[in-house]
């Protein structure tokens, strides 16, 4: 029931043929974002359907849950770039690159591509006019699916273990936690969901897709009035199915490969991207008290000025992003032909991911661009076969 929910697309039809999408929405289906299960492509502002959306706030004001994110009037926290038919869209998003030149320590040249937003209002009386500079903006592509559940399983005490928000050991790394509002409990919770943590757990996150990507209110996130367009019923399979899709299996090993997983301690990757968790308690049987090899802290971590979006939310600044999990990476580019990396999906290869790195991670970057070019590839290959 789950796996057919969220391949269900909804229509745009107006009522009463439309069962709930909108009116305002980025997509209309989960899988038209997260692909195949996997991450979404950064694109948005063309055709009918955004596969990345971009969330906006002020930088000061009284937020809408505690510790959150302040909303912008008459745009909220998210921007939906689509409307279902004969009603305007809040914004236009046009998204293009912007090439940079870089060089590897034995001179081989390199480009990163840098994304660049322009939105523009598109109704009301300021359409047609670009969104007030104050507006805090951030581009996000959708994360892959896959071991969301074992992250969820893994206990709170065990990331809080992980964190070392003052760097007292002087390793250069200050893992935290995002804490951000649990809607159900009414209080903060351990962030491990959403590029920057903010979101605390599955279910929430996707009562929150089905409300601000696609505009489709449950008990959770119920319309003003306070009726609910899904069942806790739905809400609770699309949960279960987030939570359940397995982690591919290691592709075959190399000498290279072996040498590049060493390299991936030495250089400093590890410190962040921690190899093995344990999960504990959870309610799904096989997910609780596993082994796993996330290759994420799930912490925070400041990547430095050229990844930031300068946008806080809760715990987070504008300069943390959560730990990408790495499991599953290898292949995100046969799941989703043209997939891109990071947060924003700017990375066209693992190489521009770990060259975009910055801030507590710029010793990493540089020990991985300096290194011979063999040292390199064997890292990616080790990478590749995750
Ligand atoms: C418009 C594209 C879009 C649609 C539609 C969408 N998502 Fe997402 N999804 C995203 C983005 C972007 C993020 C990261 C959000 C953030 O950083 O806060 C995300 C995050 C997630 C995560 C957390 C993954 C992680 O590791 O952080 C889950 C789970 C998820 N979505 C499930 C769903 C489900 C279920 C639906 C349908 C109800 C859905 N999504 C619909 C774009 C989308
Ligand atoms: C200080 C912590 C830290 C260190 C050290 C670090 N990373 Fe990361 N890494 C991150 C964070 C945080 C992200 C997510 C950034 C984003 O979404 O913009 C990330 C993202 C990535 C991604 C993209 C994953 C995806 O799914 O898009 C790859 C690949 C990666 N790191 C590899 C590496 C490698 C290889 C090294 C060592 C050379 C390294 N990282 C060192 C924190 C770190």
């Amino acid at each position: 029931m789950g796996d057919a929910a969220f391949e269900a697309a909804f229509v745009t039809a107006p009522a009463p043929v439309n069962p709930g999408l909108g009116p305002l929405y980025n997509h209309t289906s989960c899988v038209g974002c997260h692909l195949r299960d996997g991450r979404g492509l950064p694109l948005l502002g063309q055709g009918p359907t955004s596969q990345a959306l971009v969330r906006v706030s002020l930088p000061t004001g009284t937020p809408e849950v505690p510790g959150g994110a302040v909303a912008v009037p008459g745009l909220g926290t998210q921007l939906q770039d689509h409307a279902i038919f004969g009603v305007e869209p809040e914004v236009r998003v046009m998204l293009e690159f912007v090439e940079q030149e870089g060089r590897y320590g034995d001179g081989l040249a390199y480009s990163l591509r840098r994304p660049r937003l322009t939105l523009v209002h598109a109704r009301g009386a300021r359409a047609g006019q670009p969104l007030a500079a104050e507006i805090l903006t951030s581009l996000r592509v959708a994360p892959p699916m896959v071991g969301r559940g074992l992250l969820e399983a893994v206990p709170a005490a065990a990331l809080e273990a992980l964190e070392d928000p003052h760097d007292a050991d002087g390793d250069g790394l200050a893992g935290r936690l995002n804490t951000p509002w649990d809607v159900a409990r009414h209080q903060a919770a351990a962030g491990r969901f959403g590029h920057k943590g903010n979101t605390p757990g599955l279910r929430q996150q996707v009562a929150a897709a089905y409300a601000n990507d696609m505009g489709v209110s449950s008990p959770m996130f119920p319309d003003a009035d306070g009726r609910s367009e899904l069942d806790d019923a739905t809400v609770d399979a699309v949960t279960l199915y987030s939570a359940t899709l397995g982690v591919p299996a290691r592709g075959p090993s190399s000498p290279a490969a072996e040498r590049g997983e060493a390299l991936f301690a030495q250089l400093g990757c590890a410190g962040c991207h921690v190899p093995q968790l344990q999960t504990g308690e959870h309610p799904v049987a096989a997910l609780a008290h596993q082994e796993i090899w996330p290759y994420s802290d799930l912490l925070l971590h400041d990547l430095g000025d050229e990844l930031a979006d300068g946008r806080p939310d809760f715990a987070a600044s504008g300069r943390h992003w959560r730990t990408a999990p790495l499991w599953g990476v290898g292949l995100a580019q046969t799941v989703t032909p043209g997939a891109g990396f990071l947060h924003d999906g700017r990375a066209r290869t693992l190489a521009e991911a770990i060259l975009w790195h910055g801030g507590e991670a710029e010793r990493a970057r540089e020990a991985f661009r300096l290194a011979p070019r063999v040292d390199r590839e064997a890292l990616l290959a080790f990478l590749g076969r995750l």
